[in-house]
């Protein structure tokens, strides 16, 4: 029943963004399935004339886009994005964020940053009092990983690297992501800033005062929380 009422409620907030997005303007594409919703009824919009161009997060998210005939543009060919959307793993009461769950935390991270507002959309079950039940997902350089993962312990982390048909999982960069469980971060500004001093972490999940609004359910009714 959870995950039906989380399919309906994916839908919901997936939608409510598409309010967001004006003609004219560049968009930011997430990757997942709540994006999924925002993507489809974008691609509905395009068909009624909407005039847009999206800046996709995944290979996925680019596929997809195609298939619903959402026109793209590269970042290199624009000076900013106007409003980017994206799914999370977890968001605290901040609107702080662990996002990765899809490996593409990368892109997505660089995408919300050019955006001039970055909207979140999740269910119900991914708002938490503190970060850190879902592991935190580390994108690193297949080079000495081992040796990165022996650094991200030191962090207080249990280090496990993601694994795709027995063999390691590679983002759309080359890269492995380690999913590195905290239980409870504390200080996830700390964090997100000494777990990218290691030399071999390209970056990680942790999205610190970066979403502007989150488009949520609570108590069976849809939400919008601006950050304040
Ligand atoms: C992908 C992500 C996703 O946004 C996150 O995992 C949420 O996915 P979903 O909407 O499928 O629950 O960060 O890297």
């Amino acid at each position: 029943m959870k995950g039906d009422n989380a399919l309906i409620e994916k839908m919901e907030v997936g939608e409510k963004a598409a309010e967001f997005v004006k003609d004219g303007m560049v968009v930011g594409l997430g990757t997942g399935s709540t994006v999924y919703y925002f993507m489809s009824k974008l691609g509905h919009l395009v068909q009624q004339g909407l005039s847009i161009k999206g800046v996709p997060t995944s290979k996925q998210t680019e596929k997809l886009a195609l298939e619903l005939g959402i026109p793209l543009v590269s970042l290199n060919e624009i000076e900013q994005i106007d409003v980017a959307v994206d799914g999370a793993d977890e968001i605290d009461s901040e609107l702080n964020l662990i996002k990765g769950g899809g490996g593409a935390l990368l892109r997505e991270k660089i995408i919300a940053n050019a955006a001039k507002t970055f909207i979140v959309v999740a269910d119900s079950h991914k708002n938490v009092d503190t970060l850190g039940t879902f592991p935190l997902p580390v994108e690193v350089v297949p080079f000495g990983y081992e040796m990165t993962m022996k650094y991200i312990r030191e962090l207080g982390g249990n280090p496990k690297l993601r694994q795709k048909e027995a063999t390691p999982f590679l983002t759309d960069n080359g890269n492995y992501i380690i999913d590195t469980s905290f239980q409870e971060i504390k200080k996830p500004r700390d964090l997100e800033k000494n777990l990218n001093l290691i030399p071999g972490v390209v970056d990680n999940g942790l999205f610190i005062d970066m979403a502007d609004t989150v488009i949520t359910i609570v108590d069976n009714t849809l939400v919008t929380k601006i950050r304040g």
